[in-house]
C-alpha cells in the first residue's frame, strides 16, 4: 500500500499541532492572563521533543554547561530547549531553524518572557550553518536531526562551528537494521524524516569528525512509552489542529503519527543520546 501523504519539512512544521497560537491559548486558559508570564510557565508547552525539560537537563548536565558558555541549538523549533538552557544554566543560546514560522514563534515566546537577549533565533539550515568556525562552546539538538538529509554535513558543521574542547549533546530518532526501505520512504513522506541514521552510523560520523564520545545511551525503550503518551496528547489536540489547519490535516497527522509510533513499538525505529567532545 502506498502513502498519499507527502509533506516537506517547512510545510510539516507550518501545520504542526503544537504551535505558538495553541500554546498561548492554553496558557491564557491556565493563567487567565498573558501579562505576568514567566519562562517556567512555558516549560510544559514549548518543548517539542520527548521527555520535556528533564531530557534537556540531562543534556545540559552531561555537557557541563556553565554561564560563560555560548550554546548553539540546531533545529531549535519554537525555542523551548534554548530558553530552558539559558534560564537554568545562565548561558547564552542561539537557536537556528529552517522554518520561518518556528523562528518567529521562538522570538515571540522569548520576548514574552523577557529572554530576547539570552536566547536568540536565526533562520538557517543545519547543513550549512550561518556561523564562523570555532564559535560555540556547546551544540545541542533534540528529536530534530532526523529531518536533516545529510548527517555527514550536519556533523561536519558541528565540528566546524564548535571551539576545540566544545561539546555536542543531542538526542535523535534513529532507524534499526530491521526497517524496510518502503517504510523509510513512507516516514520520509509522512514525518519528513530524511535518511535516518543508525546509532552506529552516528557514532562513526562523530569519530570520523574528530569527536571523542563521552556518553552514548539507547533511549528506545523509554521513548516507546513516551511516544504512546504523545500520540494521546496529539489526539486530544485534534479539534484545535482541525480548527487551525483543516480537518484533512488533522486526520493526516493522526495517520502519520500512529504509523510512526507503531514502527517505534515494533523496534524498527529507536532513540539515542550522544555526548561528545571536539578534540
Ligand atoms: C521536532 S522540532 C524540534 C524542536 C526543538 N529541538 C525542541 O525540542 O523543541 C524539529 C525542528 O527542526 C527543524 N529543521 C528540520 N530540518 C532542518 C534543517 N535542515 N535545518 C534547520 N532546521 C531544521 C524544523 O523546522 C523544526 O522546527
Amino acid at each position: 500500500m502506498s502513502t498519499a501523504i507527502k509533506r516537506d519539512v517547512v510545510d510539516y512544521y507550518d501545520t504542526h499541532p503544537i504551535n505558538e497560537r495553541q500554546i498561548i491559548d492554553k496558557l491564557s486558559l491556565e493563567k487567565n492572563t498573558r501579562d505576568s508570564l514567566n519562562v517556567r510557565d512555558l516549560y510544559a508547552h514549548d518543548q517539542d521533543h520527548y521527555g520535556g525539560t528533564e531530557a534537556t537537563k540531562i543534556l545540559g548536565d552531561a555537557a557541563e554547561l556553565s554561564k560563560d558558555d555560548l550554546v548553539l541549538d540546531i533545529c531549535s523549533g519554537m525555542g523551548g530547549p534554548s530558553r530552558y538552557l539559558s534560564t537554568e544554566y545562565g548561558c547564552r543560546v542561539t537557536g537556528v531553524d529552517m522554518t520561518f514560522s518556528r523562528c518567529v514563534a521562538a522570538k515571540n515566546l522569548s520576548n514574552m518572557v523577557g529572554l530576547s537577549q539570552q536566547a536568540k533565533f536565526i533562520q538557517g539550515n543545519a547543513q550549512g550553518l550561518p556561523f564562523q568556525e570555532n564559535t560555540f562552546d556547546c551544540i545541542v539538538g533534540q528529536e530534530a536531526w532526523c529531518h536533516v538529509p545529510s548527517k555527514e554535513k550536519l556533523i561536519a558543521e558541528c565540528q566546524r562551528t564548535l571551539k576545540p574542547g566544545g561539546r555536542v549533546a543531542f538526542t535523535d530518532i534513529i532507524r534499526t537494521d530491521t526497517i524496510s526501505s518502503f517504510l523509510l520512504d513512507r516516514l520520509k513522506n509522512e514525518m519528513t524524516f530524511h535518511n535516518l541514521a543508525t546509532a552506529t552510523e552516528y557514532k562513526t560520523l562523530l569519530e570520523k569528525n574528530g569527536f571523542t564520545i563521552n556518553r552514548h545511551d539507547d533511549l528506545s525503550q523509554e521513548w516507546t512509552r513516551l511516544l504512546e503518551e504523545r500520540l494521546r496528547m496529539y489526539r486530544s489536540l485534534s479539534n484545535s489542529t482541525a480548527k487551525s489547519f483543516g480537518e484533512a490535516r488533522s486526520e493526516e497527522w493522526d495517520i502519520a503519527y500512529t504509523n510512526f509510533v507503531g514502527h517505534f513499538g515494533a523496534g524498527e525505529l529507536g532513540g539515542v543520546r550522544f555526548i561528545a567532545t571536539k578534540l
